[in-house]
């Protein structure tokens, strides 16, 4: 009885450990809430598309889980193949989670990916890091300020990854950046206190929308188009305001459509039927294996990338038919979540991931 009784509080003390993101509703609801519509809180089960393309990765093993599936408790299973996902599991269906991201101590730099190293912790109560120098602590947690924590939150998952044949699969970051910068535009502070009680009346928090290229209104802010057009030329000026390139993610494609519209009808378009023949507009990631282009790179052996690089200005100049008064000249930024070669290796449900959408548009007239 002894016996089963110090092994009972031996187990309890294991899974205490570990507070899931509900868990942080009960105090901090609108964070949570605001959690909840971000691409951390999706997972392997909710995220359709990273979904398809990890099976046709690798049925057995699952070495994505290391950024996508990284709270799981069974992690070195999943990434060794000897556990596949499971959806009762909820260090698991959490995806990137409040208490693993608020655990990281440190990234340890790394050849194929970073690795994030988290913090030991008490069996019973957490310590989570934060930016309040003297956060009180709840009875569910204490808190703490750690810079470091701050410095390297995003580095660990979003720097760059090699495949094993040391390939690029994508690269966002330089070698010294850090995640100040990524914290101030992707977390920007909104109104309202940082948990339910607020007992110091703190007026704002940091936002965990986590906005980015699926955001409408977000994605219009990372690139500005300038344009001018004389006679029979065009000059179209990309300026990326960003201090990462415009593809991070090899499952994308960012594009321009130029058109040149003359009373309401098109007279000229730098593409007819795909915008992948305006090779210098048509930013995107490919791979090759064994002299072929394939689409899921986790085997290819080489890897080449046409992108707008971090802060990079690029002028493309176009002849075009000559301009007449009235002509109007639309230029139009758009992404394909997935882009169309996509199909050729998953079938996605979700149809939104392959319809372009549109980034931002300017229009200019002549006269
Ligand atoms: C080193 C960390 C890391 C590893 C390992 C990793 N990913 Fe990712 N993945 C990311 C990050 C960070 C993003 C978000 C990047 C972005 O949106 O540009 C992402 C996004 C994605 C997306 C886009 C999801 C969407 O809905 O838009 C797909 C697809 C994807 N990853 C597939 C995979 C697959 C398949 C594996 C395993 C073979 C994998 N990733 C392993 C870091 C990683
Ligand atoms: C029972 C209520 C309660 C729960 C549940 C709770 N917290 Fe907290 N948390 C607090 C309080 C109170 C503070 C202190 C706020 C202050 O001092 O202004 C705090 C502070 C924090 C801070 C530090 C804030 C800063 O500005 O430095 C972080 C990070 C944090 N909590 C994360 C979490 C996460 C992640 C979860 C879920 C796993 C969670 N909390 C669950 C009550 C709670
Ligand atoms: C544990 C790994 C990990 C850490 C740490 C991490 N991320 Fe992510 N992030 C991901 C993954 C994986 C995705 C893609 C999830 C998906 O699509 O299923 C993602 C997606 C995103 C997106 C969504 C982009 C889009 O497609 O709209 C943004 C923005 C983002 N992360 C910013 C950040 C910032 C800022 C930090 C640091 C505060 C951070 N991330 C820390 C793994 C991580
Ligand atoms: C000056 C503001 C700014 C800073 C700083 C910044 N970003 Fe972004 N980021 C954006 C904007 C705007 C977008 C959406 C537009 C786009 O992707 O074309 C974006 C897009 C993203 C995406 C989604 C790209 C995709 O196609 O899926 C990820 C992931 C991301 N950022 C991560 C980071 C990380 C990590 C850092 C820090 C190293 C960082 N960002 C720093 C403004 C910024
Ligand atoms: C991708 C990593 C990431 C995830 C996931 C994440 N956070 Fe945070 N959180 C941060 C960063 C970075 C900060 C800013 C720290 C700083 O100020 O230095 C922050 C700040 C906070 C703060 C303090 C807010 C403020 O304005 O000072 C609280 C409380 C908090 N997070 C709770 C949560 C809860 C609850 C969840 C889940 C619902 C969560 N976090 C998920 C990275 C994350």
């Amino acid at each position: 009885m002894r016996f089963f009784f110090i092994f009972l509080l031996f187990t309890i003390s294991i899974f205490s450990k570990y507070l899931d993101n509900h868990s942080c509703s009960e105090c901090h609801e609108k964070i949570y809430n605001e959690y909840q519509s971000s691409m951390h809180s999706k997972s392997y089960f909710t995220d359709e598309l990273h979904r398809k393309v990890a099976n046709k990765a690798d049925a057995k093993k699952y070495d994505c889980a290391v950024c996508h599936m990284p709270a799981a408790d069974n992690l070195q299973d999943l990434v060794t193949g000897r556990a596949r996902p499971d959806k009762n599991n909820v260090t698991q269906t959490d995806g990137v989670s409040c208490y693993y991201c608020h655990t990281i101590a440190y990234v340890k730099k790394a050849h194929y990916h970073n690795i994030n190293v988290l913090a030991k912790q008490n069996a019973n109560k957490p310590t989570f890091y934060g930016g309040l120098k003297n956060a009180e602590d709840s009875d569910k947690h204490y808190s703490l300020k750690n810079p470091i924590y701050a410095k390297n939150a995003c580095i660990g998952c979003h720097s760059f990854k090699l495949n094993d044949n040391n390939v690029t699969i994508f690269k966002a970051t330089a070698k010294n950046q850090d995640s100040l910068g990524c914290i101030k535009c992707h977390m920007p502070k909104v109104a309202g206190g940082v948990e339910k009680m607020n007992k110091r009346n703190r007026k704002m928090h940091l936002s965990h929308r986590f906005l980015g290229i699926h955001d409408a209104d977000f994605r219009k802010k990372g690139v500005d188009i300038n344009a001018t057009a004389a006679g029979k030329v065009l000059k179209v000026t990309l300026i990326n305001k960003m201090p990462h390139p415009l593809i991070i993610q090899p499952a994308r494609a960012k594009f321009l459509k130029i058109e040149v519209l003359r009373d309401g009808k098109t007279v000229w378009q730098n593409y007819k039927n795909s915008p992948k023949e305006d090779k210098r507009a048509y930013f995107a990631y490919s791979f090759i294996k064994d002299g072929k282009e394939i689409i899921v790179p986790s085997d290819a052996t080489a890897g080449f990338v046409h992108n707008l690089g971090a802060k990079e200005v690029k002028t493309l100049t176009y002849n075009i038919p000559v301009l007449k008064k009235g002509d109007k000249i639309k230029i139009s930024l758009y992404v394909q979540l997935a882009k169309s070669d996509c199909t050729k290796a998953i079938t996605l449900k979700d149809k939104l991931l392959l319809k372009p959408q549109l980034i931002k548009n300017v229009t200019i007239e002549v006269n």
